[in-house]
């Protein structure tokens, strides 16, 4: 069997350690050929023992000498460092799939140069469709590469959609488990901290993704990044409230129809999914369904009091241009702050509508005025962290 090669960027993340689950489970169809991490050398170092891997990337410069200096890389690695790092480990001419984990929007670029080199996406990085969506799926019509969907909502709506014609969608729903503090009295909100947010009830996942649950901006970039990945207008892409995370997504068709995708909450089965595509495999992980046993799924409607931030992506979904990067950033400068105790929890949705209402908001004929917005939009969030709540 032809081996898939992959570049993991984010393999030190949550993401990036039940990727490498997946590989070590099926070494004899998936193999490592790069890997990239922010700091964490020491980590990518075991990682690169552990899968023979020969391209190593690290953005902090600071790692980088330290990965170079040590002798805890294999003989005869090769480094990568910074931006421009990630970029040659995405277009690696040796890799055949590049999995896109680094939180945030700096895998943008090397995500670009990685489709004009025809690489598969297996694309796990919201916001980078949110930032750049028409961009990078207009490059992707263009080049011909692959968007293999590892978000669990859009791998779900992926599945569901196979085999029927986009044209008779009628309406996509993401579940959303409602986070951390979905059935705090509201008047506590105020007084939450990040050790709270960060304790998610079905999920275990990255700092910044577990906030972004307990707000549901993370739902809010999940619409938005649907819209893009499946081509649908922002009124055909809704979020139900859904507590036990095992239905992932709904897909209603115009004849009523209603098909939706389960799972256990774990990312091993998308993942796996997006590798392996359109292949299907043992899994590697115990983690099943109890169909043989008494269990019950509820849904209900989202109250927007409760998450304003889904209300805010909605609004920025629907009026386009740069209004979903310029929610993007000011969500991310937000929650580094409530990480960071520089601001209270509710001050995310305040920082976020302020800044969409402070930027002057267009319709981008160029990639490179997203990047400005995008600077402008961190620029006065930024600001707004200082202000009281
Ligand atoms: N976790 C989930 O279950 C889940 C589900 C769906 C989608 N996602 C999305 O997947 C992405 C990753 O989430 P996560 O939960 O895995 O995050 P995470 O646990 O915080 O890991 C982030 C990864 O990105 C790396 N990184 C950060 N900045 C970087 C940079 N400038 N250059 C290179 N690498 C950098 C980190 O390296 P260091 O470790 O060295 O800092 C780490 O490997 C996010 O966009 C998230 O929304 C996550």
């Amino acid at each position: 069997m032809v081996k898939r090669r992959i570049v993991l960027l984010g393999a030190t993340g949550s993401i990036g350690e039940s990727t490498l689950r997946v590989i070590a489970a099926h070494r004899d169809r998936l193999e490592l050929v790069g890997i990239a991490a922010h700091g964490k050398h020491q980590r990518l170092a075991g990682i690169a023992r552990e899968f023979s891997v020969r391209h190593v990337g690290l953005f902090d410069p600071a790692a980088l000498t330290a990965a170079r200096a040590g002798a805890a890389f294999p003989a005869g690695t090769q480094f990568h460092g910074g931006a421009a790092g990630l970029t040659e480990l995405a277009t690696l001419p040796e890799a055949d799939i590049v999995l896109v984990a680094v939180v945030g929007t700096t895998a943008l670029e090397p995500t670009l140069a990685a489709i004009a080199a025809k690489k598969t996406i297996a694309l796990a990085s919201k916001e980078i469709l949110v930032m750049a969506g028409k961009f990078v799926m207009a490059a992707a019509q263009a080049s011909g590469s692959r968007l293999l969907p590892v978000d669990s909502e859009h791998n779900a709506v992926f599945q569901c959609l196979e085999g029927h014609r986009h044209s008779e969608v009628r309406r996509i729903w993401l579940t959303a488990s409602g986070g951390a503090f979905r059935d705090l009295p509201l008047a506590q909100l105020a007084h939450v901290t990040p050790e709270a947010a960060l304790k998610h009830p079905n999920w275990a996942m990255g700092p910044k993704v577990t906030v972004d649950a307990a707000t549901m901006a993370n739902k809010g970039l999940e619409l938005i990044e649907a819209r893009w990945l499946f081509g649908l207008r922002p009124e055909q892409c809704g979020a139900v409230q859904h507590s036990q995370s095992k239905v992932h997504a709904l897909v209603e068709f115009c004849d009523g129809s209603v098909l939706a995708q389960l799972g256990p909450p774990s990312m091993t089965f998308p993942i796996q999914h997006a590798l392996l595509y359109p292949d299907r495999a043992p899994v590697a992980t115990d983690a099943t369904l109890p169909l043989d046993q008494a269990f019950s799924l509820d849904f209900r409607p989202v109250d927007e009091t409760r998450y304003p931030c889904l209300r805010l992506a909605r609004e920025a979904m629907a009026a386009g241009g740069t209004a979903p990067p310029v929610y993007n950033a000011a969500n991310e400068v937000a929650v580094a702050a409530f990480l960071g105790k520089s601001v209270p929890f509710l001050a995310i949705p305040r920082i976020i509508e302020q800044t969409l209402a402070a930027v002057k908001l267009i319709e981008p004929t160029t990639l490179d005025q997203v990047l400005a917005v995008d600077a402008e939009a961190r620029r006065i969030a930024t600001q707004f962290t200082t202000q009281p709540s």
